[in-house]
């Protein structure tokens, strides 16, 4: 089972737009894929068009509190897929633990009880900041996604990111498989290009050749409550979320053999 945390402490770089159009390709791809939205923004359970998406208490909001158990807070969206949902009070886990240590590796331990044993591809949105939140998907994934948006300070932040999860390696004595991806990438900027270089050349393989380019119909299918696949299968935007699915497909960043994606 392959969990991909989807992290970025920058904000509004792309990672709800890539775990929403990644989960929906790997469910075209029938990978049977679960989403789990760990943002008390709530953006990918809008995003999918599940039905009071952010009401309180029924998603991860109900596992931090009470620890039901992962598989009873499945909801199914619109697009045949399934997700954990995330709700504002979910910002107020960090007050209810306080510094338990025990408070980090929730998460991890309600996979191990139940979500962990179906076998599925996981993945987490994760919120902006490494707060307890984002190091419970830390500490129950084994991979990560980090979306890049093509600017420079985002191209900064990556550095300061690669070191955290270096140093949270040699804590936890294991490691991520990382990778990265540049999202919003504008092909009429030179930027654009010279951020892409200036990444392979410090990350090499670890960044995805794949580049998700500025897109209107990325950007437009979250308010119809619809994955990019679901709201326009033709985009260029479309093509790029499919093409990153194979290309980390193809490299085992799923568990994959080789993917059809339809
Ligand atoms: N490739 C793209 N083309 C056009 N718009 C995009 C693209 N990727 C993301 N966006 C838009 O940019 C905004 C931020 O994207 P998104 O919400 O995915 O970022 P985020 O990293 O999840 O943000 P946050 O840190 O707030 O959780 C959204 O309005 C989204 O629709
Ligand atoms: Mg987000």
């Amino acid at each position: 089972m392959a969990v991909i945390a989807v992290f970025n402490q920058k904000g509004g770089v792309g990672k709800t737009t890539t775990c929403l159009n990644l989960t929906a390709a790997l469910a075209l791809a029938n990978r049977n894929p679960i989403a789990l939205d760990m943002d008390p923004q709530g953006h990918l359970s809008i995003a999918c068009g599940v039905k009071n998406a952010t009401a309180p208490d029924v998603g991860m909001e109900k596992f931090f509190k009470y620890q039901t158990p992962l598989t009873k807070l499945l909801r199914d969206t619109p697009a045949g897929w399934q997700i954990i949902s995330s709700s504002l009070g979910l910002a107020k886990i960090d007050a209810l633990y306080g510094s338990d240590p025990k408070a980090a590796t929730l998460l991890k331990q309600g996979f191990g009880e139940d979500l962990g044993l179906t076998g599925a591809p996981i993945l987490i949105d994760c919120c902006p900041m490494l707060g307890v939140l984002t190091l419970n998907a830390l500490l129950a994934a084994d991979r990560v996604l980090i979306p890049v948006s093509a600017d420079f300070l985002s191209m900064q932040g990556v550095h300061r990111l690669d070191s955290a999860l270096n140093v949270l390696e040699t804590k936890l004595k294991r490691k991520f498989e990382r990778r990265i991806v540049l999202t919003r990438f504008d092909s009429r900027r030179k930027l654009s290009y010279e951020i892409f270089d200036k990444l392979k050349e410090r990350f090499g393989a670890k960044v995805c050749n794949t580049r998700i380019g500025e897109n209107v119909a990325l950007a437009t299918s979250p308010m119809h409550g619809k994955d990019v696949f679901a709201f326009s299968p033709n985009s260029p935007g479309a093509a790029d979320y499919r093409a990153l699915t194979i290309e980390l497909g193809n490299s085992g960043f799923f568990d994959a053999e080789e993917m059809a994606v339809h």
